[in-house]
């Protein structure tokens, strides 16, 4: 079975008073989920939305929403995020102590599960749940911006994991750009997440047409 090629434009760096031109964009140029990345000012250094506004671009897209929970106690929200609409709800390991409990409560929610992973954070921390989860987010930066540079040691992580569940989708989140992504392609991610490299240009639809072309086929 191939694995579907996605593309996953992240919000985080959009114009949110635009925001409804901008979903329409990424709807038009072929994207297939959008990521929305919650920030709590906690577990990374940054703040940005909650399950509210997630809610109000659910009502803005046909797109699945993929929450990205950058968040201390994900346990706490993602009953939340589920009543927002959340297609996928993707944890980070780093975030709980209970992850194999979360994932499943993530399931029973009706959301796909997934689970992310630090760029220093070795694999071996999400082993045992690669069973329970639709998805694994690799990190390819530190979290909490949009607009930093791949962290080339994050694709020999892709590598490994792909090596290991070779039908699992594979999410890379951080510095996906139209050099890039062929990298990430290779190294066995099946979907990119892309933020400023999509929504800081002057057309977003056209830019996200040339991220779909470059990863089908
Ligand atoms: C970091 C965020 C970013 C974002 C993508 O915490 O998760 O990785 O989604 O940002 P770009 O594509 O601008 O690196
Ligand atoms: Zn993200």
């Amino acid at each position: 079975m191939s694995l579907q090629q996605i593309i996953a434009p992240s919000v985080l760096n959009a114009d949110f008073l635009e925001l409804g031109k901008g979903l329409k964009a990424i709807e038009n140029g072929g994207a297939g989920l959008v990521h929305l990345d919650i920030m709590d000012g906690h577990f990374v250094p940054n703040v940005s939305f909650g399950p509210g506004v997630s809610k109000c671009i659910g009502k803005g897209t046909s797109l699945p929403l993929d929450c990205h929970l950058m968040i201390s106690n994900p346990e706490q929200y993602v009953e939340e995020f589920a009543k927002a609409g959340a297609a996928y709800i993707s944890v980070h390991a780093e975030t709980t102590n209970h992850l194999d409990r979360l994932l499943h409560q993530i399931r029973e929610l009706g959301c796909k599960p997934a689970v992310a992973l630090n760029p220093a954070t070795p694999l071996e921390s999400i082993l045992h749940v690669l069973d329970i989860v639709d998805m694994v987010l690799i990190m390819s930066v530190n979290p909490g911006f949009g607009g930093q540079k791949l962290i080339p040691y994050t694709l020999e992580k892709i590598r490994r994991l792909r090596a290991l569940c070779p039908e699992k989708d594979i999410q890379i989140d951080g510095g996906v750009n139209l050099e890039t992504i062929r990298m990430a392609k290779d190294a066995g991610a099946n979907i990119f997440v892309v933020g400023s490299a999509i929504f800081c240009t002057s057309n977003p639809e056209e830019t996200c047409k040339q991220f779909v072309m470059k990863v089908s086929g």
